[in-house]
């Protein structure tokens, strides 16, 4: 008899995934860049700290005009991070410690480095080899307006115009020309980047701007408003990537044939071993059309950004996760849960920062890993670690190298593992890496909270530990509740989450505290942890003698009273 597989214990349906920005997490040959064998010499860490999986951001040769998004050629490693040995090093090392290992894929767009661009500039207008991207005439008398209104991401024109007259389409930086997937070759090239990578033994994929790949045909102009710009979704401004204030015309994303790609991708990973996966960065406009891409045909996971755009506020996270549930479960998909990554401000600083911001990151934290799904961190969440103010002749971002906004540099800054002054034991150089580290970090290295237990880092490692016991095995279902405007309360069987987003503290629900996201109030010892205290009764009523609150800012998991 054929063996049954429960086709809900794929490994990543309840993963936690940790994303390791390459040039930030570890230098192994002190050239001040963040490297692979860094990372194969850091992954007991990540071991130990309890996630199932590392993401990593593209190590593949690239200029690095958008540090490695932008791929000359998919099936290398830059020699600033190693070769293919070392990847295969990084590979072996992770099975051997029960970690996955996912990798990024980036198929919107190559680097005008990459050889089919510059086949493509040299063949001239007409040429077979422009056809493998959007090479178009310009508008106007003299050709010399771009093709139509779409804007980049990173701002300005998405055209650039080439000096035989042509314009190419670029929906990021001039330097990343995007693909014509309308092309056969795009497709097959993709299929077999896809098969190196799986033969090498990658156990899946981080599919970059998943919801672009294909245009509308005849790459019409995007229907704009009178009082408004076209754009389409900028980094750091009032309408990020992630955030949209209303529908929005988008030619240039989300097109229905996407949709066969995925499906082709899908054949090819069913066809390996060992539950291989991919998770798709699409920043869709709705749940629905996020859920979409999730298809049993389709991908296996879709970030789910709308935590990121979440104000602090328990109504707020409620409908996060009540709409989440419920776009996912339309498809039976298992959901994803996001808090910070290299593309947006880190989660403390995003709550006000400070002693505060980290307190409700803490909080915010502790509710994401109770929920059924797979949670992504991201390098340096585990420190409690801000976003750092770059100066701006360090900032190397091409979004705010376009426009002068402030850009991701400052969640993409080195992590310190240990000692107090640059690199803060991130490589074995001395002084500053690729972009500066602040003075006095060294308080928040990952030597100086270990064994310390109300730092950050043993909050993470505990509440990790704990997910697996008591979280991912309290089934599906999650109850969500709004008490009282402020307060939070997620059931998940015999989980119950509490997190107080008001000003004033709350009573705690019958129960036994099992971790709390900073010490309670009337624990003697101070141990945030300290297990067998139990609540009260009702969430929420003003505390009576007796009665375990819960502060401001804070969350906690209590165990069901049996
Ligand atoms: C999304 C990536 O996360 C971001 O860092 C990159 O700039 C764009 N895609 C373009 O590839």
């Amino acid at each position: 008899m054929a063996d049954f597989i429960d086709p809900k214990s794929e490994w990543w349906r309840q993963a936690v995934c940790y994303e390791v920005y390459v040039r930030s997490f570890a230098d192994g040959d002190g050239d001040g860049v963040g490297d692979l064998p860094g990372i194969t010499a850091r992954l007991p860490y990540l071991r130990d700290l309890g996630v199932d999986a590392l993401w990593i951001t593209p190590f593949y040769p690239s200029p690095q005009h958008d540090h490695g998004y932008d791929v000359a050629d998919y099936t290398g490693v830059d020699p600033l991070f190693g070769d293919l040995a070392a990847a295969d090093d990084l590979l072996a090392g992770a099975h051997e410690l029960g970690l996955r290992v996912i990798v990024d894929l980036v198929p919107n767009h190559t680097s005008s480095e990459h050889a089919w661009f510059a086949a493509a500039l040299a063949a001239g207008p007409g040429s077979p080899e422009r056809a493998r991207y959007l090479f178009r005439q310009g508008r106007g008398p003299e050709g010399d307006l771009p093709p139509n209104n779409w804007q980049s991401v990173f701002g300005g024109p998405a055209w650039t115009r080439v000096e035989d007259g042509e314009w190419y389409l670029h929906l990021f930086d001039p330097t990343q020309p995007d693909l014509d997937w309308r092309h056969p070759d795009v497709g097959d090239l993709f299929e077999d980047v896809l098969r190196f990578w799986l033969d090498r033994g990658v156990d899946g994929f981080r599919i970059d701007v998943a919801h672009g790949l294909y245009k509308v045909e005849d790459l019409r102009d995007q229907v704009v408003g009178q009082d408004e710009q076209a754009g389409s979704g900028a980094v750091n401004s009032t309408q990020t990537m992630v955030e949209r204030d209303a529908l929005r015309d988008e030619p240039m994303w989300d097109q229905p044939e996407v949709h066969e790609v995925y499906r082709r991708w899908r054949k090819v990973l069913d066809f390996y071993d060992g539950d291989r996966m991919a998770v798709a960065e699409a920043w869709t406009q709705t749940s629905d059309s996020m859920a979409r891409f999730v298809r049993s045909d389709e991908l296996h996971q879709s970030f789910n950004f709308h935590w990121l755009t979440a104000p602090w506020s328990a109504a707020a996270f409620a409908e996060v996760v009540e709409q989440t549930l419920s776009a996912m479960a339309l498809v039976d998909a298992s959901a994803t849960w996001v808090l910070s990554n290299h593309d947006v401000e880190r989660h403390p600083s995003r709550y006000g920062g400070g002693e505060r911001g980290l307190a409700r990151a803490r909080a915010a934290t502790l509710a994401m890993l109770a929920l059924p799904g797979s949670a992504y961190l991201y390098q340096g969440e585990e420190l409690g670690l801000e976003q750092v103010d770059v100066a701006p002749e360090h900032r190397q971002d091409p979004s705010y190298l376009r426009t002068g906004e402030p850009g991701r540099d400052g969640c993409r800054v080195p992590i310190p593992w240990s000692g107090d002054h640059a690199p803060y034991g991130f490589g074995p150089g001395s002084g500053q890496p690729w972009i500066p580290q602040p003075e006095g970090w060294g308080p928040q290295s990952v030597a100086a909270q270990t064994g310390n237990q109300d730092s950050t880092l043993e909050f993470y490692r505990r509440a990790l530990a704990l997910r697996r016991s008591v979280a991912t095995t309290a089934g599906d279902e999650v109850a969500v509740e709004v008490v009282d405007t402020d307060l939070l309360v997620l059931r998940r069987g015999d989980l119950t989450v509490v997190v107080n987003t008001g000003s004033t503290p709350r009573a705690l629900p019958a129960g036994e505290v099992l971790i709390a996201s900073a010490p309670l109030p009337d624990d003697p010892d101070g141990d945030p942890d300290a297990p067998g205290t139990p609540g009260t009764g009702t969430p929420g009523t003003a505390g009576t003698a007796g009665t375990r609150l819960l502060p401001p800012d804070t969350a906690a998991w209590l165990a069901d009273p049996s």
